[in-house]
């Protein structure tokens, strides 16, 4: 067992690859297909996830697609299973279990994350499925004394409990603590929540007894906010989100693969580059993106059969390019260039 989720976990963060997250909640992807002006029903849902995973060559540069519990369930439209879609393009399919965010009691503006209970028996059905690993999303924001000691280790008790459980079922958790950019906080501001945070995750998956090895991390890069009138630039983003990574994240940890926490997709790829073109690290530093590989397609797609081919030019390419990123190859001009 412990061999078979190390052997996952490297498989996800090979050489050139990364992830991409299409496990958008229904809420989340009716936010996105509103932004299109089309309607969130299930074959639309269904329509544009085929679409993606059928990609011609993204196999290149996707290693693992995290799916929704209505996605891994529907299949692509000559029948197939969408993780079988992705098998026999050696995609591997995972998981997001995690049931969303709720405000945490006796705190303001700090939220926990929910699922835990029967969460067992809902990995075993996943299993059974084909997903191979899981996904559970912690969020942080900063403000005032946010984020506050409680939060942090209230979030990280239940993310090492979900990695536990992931890795007693065969799964390889991808543990993702992700601390909001929203606000006008400084990057020393957002490095101090990030580590605080992540402290506490590594404290909490040390005590529950978790196999790093079969781990990986999916954390936000440290960024200044969104709203901050100075914003750092590729290089000090770099600098800072590896300094924070170096102090609190073991080396027995194959991989990091950041979210995109909306950053433009261009920034999204050319942070990830300015970090391994400092390489190497201890760990592969890859991509786990939903709204920075999606993107472009989303608008290229538009709800329209006939624009499919275009849309999946336009993932295949963003793949592309974050895979450049993956050994610090990429070059803003490439976003020029034809493809
Ligand atoms: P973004 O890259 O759009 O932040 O999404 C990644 C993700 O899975 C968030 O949970």
């Amino acid at each position: 067992m412990g061999a078979e989720l190390h052997e996952t976990a490297k498989a996800l963060v090979a050489e050139g690859k990364g992830i991409l997250a299409a496990d958008e909640s229904d809420r989340t992807i009716k936010k996105r297909f509103d932004s299109i002006g089309v309607e969130s029903t299930e074959e639309n849902r269904r329509a544009y996830r085929e679409l993606l995973f059928t990609t011609p060559g993204a196999e290149e540069f996707i290693s693992g697609v995290i799916l929704f519990d209505e996605t891994i369930r529907q299949s692509s439209s000559d029948g197939t299973p969408f993780p079988n879609v992705l098998e026999s393009r050696g995609i591997i399919p995972g998981i997001k279990v995690d049931k969303g965010t709720k405000p945490l009691a006796l705190a303001e503006d700090e939220t926990i994350t929910e699922g835990l209970d029967g969460l067992r028996e809902r990995l075993a059905e996943y299993h059974e499925l084909g997903a191979r690993f899981t996904k559970w999303r912690a969020t942080y924001s900063i403000g005032g004394e946010r984020p506050s000691e409680y939060c942090a280790w209230t979030n990280a008790h239940a993310l090492a409990r979900f990695a536990a459980l992931s890795q007693e079922a065969g799964l390889v958790p991808i543990v993702e603590p992700e601390v909001l950019m929203d606000g006008d906080h400084s990057i020393e501001e957002s490095a101090k929540a990030t580590g605080r945070a992540l402290n506490a995750v590594y404290t909490e998956l040390h005590d529950q007894r978790i196999d790093l090895h079969g781990t990986l991390l999916k954390p936000n890069m440290v960024l200044s906010g969104y709203d901050a009138s100075a914003r750092a630039d590729v290089g000090e983003v770099a600098e800072a989100t590896l300094e924070c990574l170096y102090r609190h994240v073991p080396a027995a940890v194959p991989g990091i693969v950041f979210l995109s926490g909306g950053q433009t997709d261009e920034d999204a790829t050319a942070h990830l580059n300015a970090m391994n073109a400092r390489g190497p690290h201890p760990w592969e530093l890859s991509f786990s993106y939903g709204r920075a590989l999606q993107a472009p397609a989303l608008k290229a797609w538009g709800g329209d059969p006939a624009n499919a081919e275009d849309a999946q030019k336009a993932f295949y390419r963003r793949a592309k390019f974050n895979g450049a990123a993956r050994t610090g190859s990429y070059v803003p001009e490439m976003e020029t260039a034809a493809v």
